[in-house]
């Protein structure tokens, strides 16, 4: 079978655009809503995409959101909002984040299991180590723990995670009621680890699930982040911008994957994606500028001054142009790259903001089903990309559009699927299901 696409969708409360909840079809209640998440997931569904991916923080983590109150910051949890919608869908699968600094790995490896049970095997986990302080300070703890530190922790979490995965051999339960025997006990094993952060004995309360493990996704992108993710990811988010970029990132990801042992198919690797499409560029281009026009300016600009190191910019007329930085500290590349962006293309503060505040890291595509499927032809077959992991302006309309739109014609071009086949979501990402480890000890 010829190499096809991977989509997944990234739900954020309304979208990705930080206006996209005043959109005028959007509903801005709509992230406590059951009925919004069903809906999208429904859509997801009909376009035959992989993946439902459900960010999360366990914070307000945007002070500036916070003071402002412009921006949607209110949602359903992820793995409760996920077993409610496991019954209604039968194959998309269904990931959600969940951290390792602010969880126990046992607590975590029971979720996923019983998730995988609910849902016949879509289950995934978008494993994140948590950045920032505002999550430290609901977690009891003065200081967000050093990188190293939560991605050590990070790895010792999944280590004992897939262990306890494994505690229930496949055949584990007889429950046979002739005999009174509900299970061999040679089939349960404790883990008995001891580890740097962890002391856990096991069994899980689980038994071992549809897919053996749940699809252990990632998206770190510093040095730790992508170690990470080369020995245990399968899927891999990233956000590139720039072809050059994804595709070395991509070899980096696979080569560090192979060094850890693994193949390098092992591995999918889905950049984010902020489709704008519409059956022709104008129309395109007009659905793009409402959505601009719905930025808040102290929104735009809290952004702006974040991008920008926390360098305050009130006072200044949006309609003129950025000030120099103030001498005397230094800056991210980031805010360097965002000061010579509007030096040479002589923007005002106003379309700066309106540029950062966007796909903040993503490709923003603003056109034509045929140019958004170009683009993505472009980055799968030349290196850079397995798929995508989609991120509408604004939800359910971006979403829609997208299966609507642009879905098709990947088809037509033979680049993405026409129906569901297989069973688990491990099958259709093109993965086996990984024997236990004391299967194979067994062997
Ligand atoms: C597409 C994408 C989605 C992400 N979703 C989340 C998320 O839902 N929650 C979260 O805490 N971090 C999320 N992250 C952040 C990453 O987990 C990671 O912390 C970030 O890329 C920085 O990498 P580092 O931790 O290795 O420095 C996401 C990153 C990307 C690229």
């Amino acid at each position: 079978m010829s190499r096809t696409l991977h989509l997944g969708v990234f739900v954020e409360t309304t979208g990705r655009h930080l206006a996209g909840w005043r959109h005028p079809d959007v509903d801005p209640q709509a992230p406590m809503r059951f009925q919004h998440y069903r809906q999208l997931v429904e859509i997801a569904e009909r376009g035959l995409f992989d993946l439902f991916f459900l960010a999360d923080g366990l914070a307000v983590r945007d002070r500036a959101a916070e003071r402002l109150g412009r921006t949607p910051k209110a949602h359903l949890e992820p793995l409760t909002l996920l077993a409610a919608l496991a019954p209604l869908t039968q194959n998309i699968g269904l990931i959600a984040t969940a951290s390792t600094t602010f969880n126990e790995p046992w607590h975590l490896a029971r979720k996923f299991a019983s998730l995988d049970h609910l849902s016949d095997g879509r289950a995934g986990w978008n494993i994140v180590t948590s950045s920032s302080q505002a999550e430290a300070e609901n977690f009891s703890l003065a200081e967000i723990p050093a990188p190293e530190t939560r991605y050590r922790r990070a790895e010792e979490f999944v280590e004992v995670v897939r262990g306890l995965w494994d505690s229930w051999d496949d055949d584990a339960l007889v429950a046979d009621q002739q005999q009174g025997l509900y299970f061999p006990p040679h089939r349960l094993h404790a883990l008995d680890h001891q580890g740097e952060f962890f002391s856990i004995r096991g069994p899980l309360t689980v038994s071992r699930s549809p897919q053996g493990y749940p699809l252990l996704v990632q998206a770190g992108s510093s040095a730790q982040g992508i170690q990470l993710g080369a020995k245990y990811g399968e899927v891999i988010y990233t956000a590139q911008t720039q072809l050059a970029d994804a595709q070395q990132f991509y070899h980096q990801i696979k080569s560090l994957a192979e060094q850890a042992g693994r193949q390098r198919d092992d591995i999918r690797i889905l950049p984010g994606l902020f489709p704008v499409v519409a059956p022709s560029r104008s129309e395109a281009a007009e659905k793009f500028e409402q959505l601009q026009s719905l930025l808040h300016p102290e929104v735009g600009l809290a952004q702006l001054e974040h991008h920008l190191g926390g360098v305050s910019l009130s006072g200044c007329d949006l309609d003129g142009p950025l000030p120099d930085l103030p001498p005397g500290r230094e800056y991210t590349s980031r805010a360097e790259l965002l000061v010579s962006l509007a030096r040479r293309d002589r923007l005002t503060i106003r379309q700066l903001y309106q540029q950062v505040g966007v796909a903040r890291g993503h490709p923003l595509l603003v056109g034509t089903p045929a140019d958004i499927a170009d683009f993505m032809a472009t980055w799968f077959q030349e290196g850079a990309a397995d798929g995508f992991n989609i991120m509408p302006g604004w939800l359910p309309g971006g979403l829609i559009d997208f299966v609507d739109q642009v879905v098709p014609e990947l088809q037509r071009r033979g680049l993405f699927r026409t129906a569901y086949h297989g069973s688990t979501l491990r099958e259709r990402m093109g993965f086996s299901r990984p024997a236990s480890r004391y299967a194979v000890a067994n062997k």
